[in-house]
């Protein structure tokens, strides 16, 4: 009987992309049909931890496959070029985030998507938290009325240690599109939208005070975010922060005396819980374990053998990329 998953195709398989590609492996999400990375050794490494034959020395050589989706793990700067050849082969793309280094180049990709009627995902991971699903489901059954200040918080006391990553043209920015990404996105999903009207921002590397549209990565992103509809983002993060652990990572939203926190726990990067908060007191309501990591590629793979034309889903992330823009002080 020929196999019912997809047959998935992985660009880039350096710590994210290997990672991801064991998950899916893991979930029996989908048949992992080809890899491809620039760097042969890396590839083969990564070939033979989930007995993968089939590796390509390039892009190219990954789309003359026969594949139903490609899972793109390369350096930031190279989403946009790598989004747009697979999609423009009519062939659908999970990519990491950020889906580009900016607006323009987020919107210009879930164009093209859309016009070839592909589906796009992109790996905003902590969407797929049990913690966050709980929270939200608590914020839809009506528990804390409607939110109007999001308090985000992401502190890492390790940086990346990637040259790529270190240099603003390539990844787009630093901490904030790095990790603050990650928490734009957990407010779009909680709020439904956001638009930002104004911004204050401050932005730090080593200590030393950055202007807008920086070309040094910040190490220290701080933000206060007024929404076109009032709401309020208070945004903090930051890369090498001594923060006395591994990581703090926090996102809350307020409504009128309650709140729901998701928090990571211990200082752990893996680690969620979530929270039901009223006054001094508050009320777990979700804990670890959870195995979250590849779950939005488990969940778009799965999608993608019901459905593989686009997906709107996507267009969120212009939304997100757009507050970024405007964190970092440059046009939208
Ligand atoms: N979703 C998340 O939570 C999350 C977490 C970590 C990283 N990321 C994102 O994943 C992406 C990759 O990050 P990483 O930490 O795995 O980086 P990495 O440097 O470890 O891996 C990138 C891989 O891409 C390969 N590569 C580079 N150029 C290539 C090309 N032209 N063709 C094929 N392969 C090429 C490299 O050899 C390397 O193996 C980044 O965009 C990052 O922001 C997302």
């Amino acid at each position: 009987m020929p196999d019912p998953r997809p047959r998935l195709g992985f660009l880039g398989v350096g710590w994210i992309g290997r990672h991801r590609m064991q998950a899916v492996q893991r979930a029996g999400a989908a048949h992992i049909a080809a890899i491809a990375d620039i760097d042969p050794e890396v590839a083969h490494a990564a070939a033979a931890t989930v007995g993968c034959a089939d590796v390509c020395p390039d892009l190219e050589e990954l789309l003359s496959r026969d594949l139903d989706g490609v899972v793109i793990a390369t350096p930031t700067a190279l989403h946009a070029r790598h989004v747009s050849a697979v999609v423009g082969h009519g062939i659908p793309a999970f990519c990491q985030k950020p889906l580009g280094r900016t607006a323009s180049e987020c919107r210009e990709l879930v164009e093209l998507a859309r016009s070839a009627d592909v589906r796009l995902g992109v790996d905003m991971s902590y969407r797929y938290l049990a913690a966050v699903r709980a929270a939200l489901t608590a914020l839809r059954a009506g528990t804390i009325g409607e939110p109007h200040v999001a308090e985000l918080v992401f502190h890492n006391a390790y940086g990346p240690d990637r040259e790529w990553a270190r240099d603003a043209a390539l990844a787009g920015g630093g901490a904030l599109v790095d990790l603050g990404c990650h928490l734009v996105d957990l407010a779009r999903l909680f709020f439904g939208t956001v638009a930002a009207d104004r911004v204050h921002a401050d932005l730090f590397a080593s200590g030393a005070r950055l202007g807008p549209d920086p070309s040094r990565v910040e190490d220290l992103a701080l933000a206060q975010v007024t929404l076109t509809d009032g709401r309020v983002l208070r945004i903090a993060c930051s890369w090498w922060l001594p923060a006395g652990t591994d990581a703090l990572i926090e996102a809350s939203f307020i409504g009128h005396g309650r709140a729901l926190t998701i928090r990571n726990v211990g200082g752990s990067f893996y680690d969620f819980e979530a929270l039901l908060v009223e006054g001094r007191r508050y009320r777990r309501i979700c804990e670890p374990p959870d195995d979250w990591g590849g779950r939005a590629l488990v969940e778009w793979a799965s999608r993608l053998s019901c459905d593989r034309s686009f997906d709107a889903e996507v267009e969120q992330q212009v939304d997100v990329a757009r507050v970024i823009d405007q964190i970092y002080g440059r046009a939208a």
